[in-house]
């Protein structure tokens, strides 16, 4: 825990407040996100794509930098993240973990397994994780549940840590019929707690619910005991909250899904924005009940 006491320190983001300091704040590591999430004290994850944003949300206190396949959007001017190749996902967060190596930051990085590289075989997906964890990612996540619960054991039986994601899965958005919410009926919510359970006895340590009913995801936020939930567009139960950055700071090409806030109202730049968004995320002030995704 950060010394509320200890000064003030001065970046080129400018002057942070004590409990954003690099230097009063450990590495994030498995066993301390495991603790946040006894302790109920919630995670703020935002995606990054490159150094210089990476080291900006680190020093506003980002827990996790999510180094999203969403950058064939964002990044790559995509209209999915189908197109996006394991190559890309190696370069961007390359660049995420020199931008905290320059900084001496403190934030895990979780980078996806882009689409087509660990569906053939569980030794696909481990040369695609090796690739990224040697490119810097201390976790990788990857999409889906039930026939990627025997991919996630083997991964973590070999030392990698993995997030999963599940609800709406956007690698499968063309199956699914769109960007649309999952798991509204009795059936669908029941598989996909089926599917939750059976990852976490897999071993994967965390998992993004995205845009599913918050009764849902507060449920299996209680019930995932070695699992930290992390939801986007899935109300405020969860053990910690994730945004594309470009949809938090109003910037992206399109229109901004409905459980987003544009951090960027009101303040004075990209800085204080994250800082906002840090801050929202640890009071449970975001999201608050009009913000989610159905
Ligand atoms: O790629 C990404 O940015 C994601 C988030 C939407 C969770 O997977």
């Amino acid at each position: 825990m950060a010394d509320s006491s200890a000064p003030a320190s001065t970046t080129p983001y400018g002057t942070l407040p004590p409990a954003s300091n690099p230097a009063e704040r450990k590495p994030l590591s498995l066993p301390r996100l495991a603790g946040m999430q006894a302790r109920g004290e919630k995670i703020a994850m935002l995606t990054a794509y490159d150094a210089t944003f990476a080291a900006m949300a680190d020093a506003a206190g980002v827990e996790c930098l999510l180094v999203g396949d969403s950058l064939g959007m964002v990044c790559q001017g995509q209209s999915s993240t189908v197109g996006v190749s394991l190559d890309a996902m190696r370069y961007h967060t390359e660049c995420v973990a020199r931008g905290l190596q320059r900084v001496q930051g403190t934030a895990w990085i979780v980078a996806d397994l882009p689409f087509g590289s660990y569906h053939q075989s569980r030794e696909q997906a481990l040369a695609s994780a090796t690739v990224l964890m040697q490119a810097g990612a201390h976790m990788v996540k990857l999409e889906g549940g039930g026939w990627t619960t025997e991919t996630v054991r083997f991964l973590v039986e070999r030392g990698i840590p993995v997030c999963a994601h599940l609800g709406l899965t956007p690698q499968t958005v063309f199956a699914l019929g769109g960007y649309r919410v999952q798991a509204r009926e009795t059936e669908s919510a029941e598989r996909l707690r089926a599917d939750a359970l059976a990852l976490q006895a897999a071993g994967a340590a965390m998992v993004v619910l995205e845009m599913v009913p918050a009764s849902l995801a507060s449920r299996l936020t209680g019930e995932l005991e070695r699992c930290a939930t992390i939801g986007i567009g899935a109300g405020r139960g969860t053990a910690g909250q994730v945004l594309v950055m470009h949809d938090m700071l109003g910037i992206n090409l399109g229109r901004n899904p409905k459980f987003v806030r544009n951090f960027m109202e009101g303040a004075g730049g990209v800085a204080e924005a994250m800082r906002a968004y840090v801050a929202a995320v640890k009071d449970g002030s975001f999201p608050d009940d009009s913000l989610h995704a159905w």
